[in-house]
């Protein structure tokens, strides 16, 4: 009898951690690591990367002018962005074989809008279930890095989040990613942010290949 089995697809790594974490440097020299070996890699970011998630963007971040809303509207702002972004570009990527590597996703509306805004977890997480159609990382590397460290790192370069959140609702972010690492061993990756860039990018590299049995590609 032929075992059914799933079509083969590309593997969906996401990149999360707090403001400042330096998801946006690793991504671009983990993506050309790959490419280097000839694998066809797409890399994304959230909020935005459709024209939809690019005009949410734009309200959600921007610090002017300043709209006010509720967390419970910026979750769901946060979602409708990903549900076209997963449509759009995650899904038709992954089935063609491609490797995703994605700046942030559903693990950052879980941290930030659930314990930074303190939005009950089960219903953030429901509705990210819902928005990506049931779609989770297989695996997620977490740049993990003390709050003040990173927001230091950011300088100017400041989005609404970091203008309108106090110091303890980074906290509870950060602290929250570590949580959902503990819960999901087998999909988080923990690295150390506050070590160089290459020393994050070796063990970014190292995480990958934890994927090595489903994706042989991903082993150095
Ligand atoms: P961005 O400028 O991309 O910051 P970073 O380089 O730190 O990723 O801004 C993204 C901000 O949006 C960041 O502060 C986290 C926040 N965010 C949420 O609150 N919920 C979400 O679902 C996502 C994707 C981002």
């Amino acid at each position: 009898m032929v075992t059914p089995s799933s079509p083969p697809r590309g593997p969906f790594i996401t990149i999360e951690g707090p403001d400042g974490s330096g998801k946006s440097s690793l991504l671009p020299r983990l993506a050309a690591t790959l490419r280097a070996r000839g694998l066809e890699v797409v890399t994304t970011r959230e909020p935005g990367s459709t024209p939809l998630g690019e005009r949410i963007r734009s309200i959600v971040l921007d610090t002017e002018p300043k709209i006010d809303r509720t967390g419970r509207a910026d979750a769901l702002l946060f979602a409708a962005a990903r549900t076209q972004h997963v449509d759009e570009v995650i899904r038709p990527a992954i089935a063609r074989g491609a490797i995703v590597l994605c700046d942030r996703y559903a693990d950052s509306s879980m941290a930030y809008q659930g314990a930074g805004s303190e939005i009950p977890l089960a219903e953030i997480r429901a509705l990210q279930q819902f928005a990506t159609g049931g779609l989770w990382p297989d695996l997620t590397i977490l740049l993990d890095l003390p709050v003040e460290v990173g927001l230091a790192r950011k300088g100017d370069e400041i989005t609404r989040f970091e203008a309108y959140h106090d110091r303890a609702y980074h906290e509870r972010v950060r602290a929250a990613f570590l949580g959902f690492a503990a819960e999901e061993p087998g999909r988080y990756a923990i690295v150390d942010a506050t070590a160089g860039p290459d020393a994050v990018l070796e063990a970014a590299e190292a995480a990958l290949g934890r994927l090595g049995a489903r994706w042989p590609e991903l082993r150095r």
